[in-house]
């Protein structure tokens, strides 16, 4: 055994000593040996990575997997993983001071707490991470900060991400629950919700637009649309996924389309066919200022619809 196996392996016993639930949620040694929460109850199973809080796995039992995650993806402390549900937190999209920090931020690169689990009244498995400000978030972004972020696994998957201010100035915040939905493919699928709303298009210098119909896909999308409708439902031939929210006033739409799905290391480079971001957002001009003491809860569920 290395010496990082042994040290994966005795945090893992750890963990499971204080927080597994029989019957609902164990620890495990996940891909490139990084902590994972298995969950699996009368409703749902779903699979959590502590780095970054990233979700890679969610579906109901008799259902097909509704998150899609690359076969490329690249399992590192160093990197995000490509699929399933990142934390753009606390910036959305490139750096937004020009400094050269990673674009979405650092939360998904990062360790995040286990801060409990519990089983609720209708037998949903839950559990609370959290992620505080640390001598290396500081040098990122320079505020003390509290993150908490509550997963609820049922027939729905419901994430409530909780950010407070304990700093003694103000701070600006952008976010996203990166959702990337498994569709059968893209020529199927149309996004319902969103018809009437104006967004601006990554695409083409943020230009201002206006939806006509559903969201269809047939090229690269890369939109952030003014949203404050509490959900739109991804519509894949024969199967629905209804996507509820709170908390938020923009959506973003992304696909990367062949030839930059195909740049990307950690992208199959079919995988564009058979995937959809909508991600539940604080994006653009939703970015939100949270003064000493306050907080912020954006919270997103998925359920799958017939
Ligand atoms: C989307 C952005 O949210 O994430 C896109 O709108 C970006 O512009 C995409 O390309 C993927 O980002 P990343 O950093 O995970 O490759």
């Amino acid at each position: 055994m290395r010496d990082n196996d042994e040290g994966a392996a005795l945090n893992i016993g750890t963990l499971n000593g204080l927080f597994a639930i029989p019957g609902h949620l164990h620890f495990e040694a996940g891909e490139g040996g990084l902590a994972k929460v298995a969950v699996n109850n009368a409703y749902a199973h779903c699979e959590i990575y502590l780095h970054g809080a990233h979700i890679t796995s969610f579906g109901p039992h008799d259902e097909d997997e509704v998150l899609w995650l690359s076969k490329s993806a690249q399992y590192s402390d160093a990197k995000a993983i490509r699929g399933g549900i990142p934390i753009c937190w606390p910036w959305f999209g490139p750096d937004p001071e020009n400094k050269g920090r990673a674009q979405h931020g650092f939360a998904r690169n990062s360790l995040w707490t286990v801060f409990g689990t519990s089983v609720n009244a209708k037998g949903e498995t839950l559990l609370r991470l959290g992620l505080q400000d640390s001598e290396a978030s500081r040098k990122l972004w320079p505020y003390v900060f509290m993150t908490e972020y509550h997963i609820t696994v049922g027939k729905t998957l419901h994430l409530e991400l909780k950010t407070i201010n304990e700093d003694e100035k103000p701070f600006a915040l952008s976010s996203a629950l990166h959702t990337y939905f498994a569709v059968d493919h893209t020529d199927n699928v149309r996004v319902e919700g969103l018809e009437g709303k104006n967004y601006i298009d990554q695409l083409r210098s943020n230009v201002q637009c206006m939806q006509e119909g559903d969201v269809i896909f047939t090229g690269e999308v890369d939109r952030i649309y003014e949203d404050d409708t509490p959900c739109c439902i991804v519509h894949d031939g024969a199967r629905s996924i209804q996507v509820a929210k709170k908390g938020s006033k923009s959506t973003v739409i992304w696909n990367p389309w062949a030839e930059k799905a195909a740049m990307m290391g950690d992208f199959d480079d079919e995988g564009y066919q058979h995937m959809v971001c909508i991600e539940t957002a604080n994006a653009g001009f939703d970015m939100r200022t949270l003064k000493p003491g306050e907080s912020h809860v954006l919270t997103q569920s998925i359920v799958l619809c017939k």
